[in-house]
């Protein structure tokens, strides 16, 4: 698993810098190198408000996440998902899927799941698993930092250097 490295870009300017200039810090790691603002928020111990509405007006391509948030070491992601994805699994990371909109369909090698708004489902590492949708459904991702969306198989689904919105 990758591991982010956090630094800040600028030092806050003091007591009396708005909260606009503690957002802006870079988030690098070894892939990529973009603004990453929550982490440092959350140092600070200043709270911040997101409205998933909003974030999800913000793409409208399908099975391509982005980065919402990061918190120990786990990133909460949003995507528009529909049609279906191909079987895979997380050697090391297990995933939490949270239906917002529409319905999600997680087949297991055993068992299928039907998830509708406000229902979630775990996903146990090292488990093979499909997710698909018949309509357009926006879902919330909660796994660690670096978790590759196809795990640990590469295809024309992989996404890498996920935007942070
Ligand atoms: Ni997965």
């Amino acid at each position: 698993m990758r591991r982010p490295v956090l630094r800040r870009a600028q030092e806050p300017s003091g007591a009396n810098s708005n909260r606009s200039d503690k957002r802006i810090y870079e988030y690098t790691n070894k892939q990529s190198h973009i603004l990453f603002g929550l982490p440092i928020l959350l140092e600070q111990r200043i709270s911040m408000k997101v409205n998933l509405k909003e974030k999800f007006s913000q793409f409208h391509d399908h099975w391509h996440p982005r980065i919402i948030g990061e918190l120990n070491g786990q990133q909460v992601k949003i995507a528009k998902v529909k049609g279906e994805f191909p079987w895979h699994k997380h050697d090391q990371e297990d995933e939490l899927f949270l239906v917002i909109k529409g319905e999600l369909t997680l087949e297991f090698k055993d068992k299928k799941h039907i998830l509708k708004a406000g229902e979630m489902i775990f996903v146990p590492r090292d488990t093979e698993h499909k997710p698909s949708a018949k309509i357009e459904t926006q879902i919330m991702l909660f796994e660690p930092s670096g978790t590759l969306n196809t795990g640990s198989e590469e295809n024309e689904f992989t996404r890498k250097d996920l935007e942070v919105i």
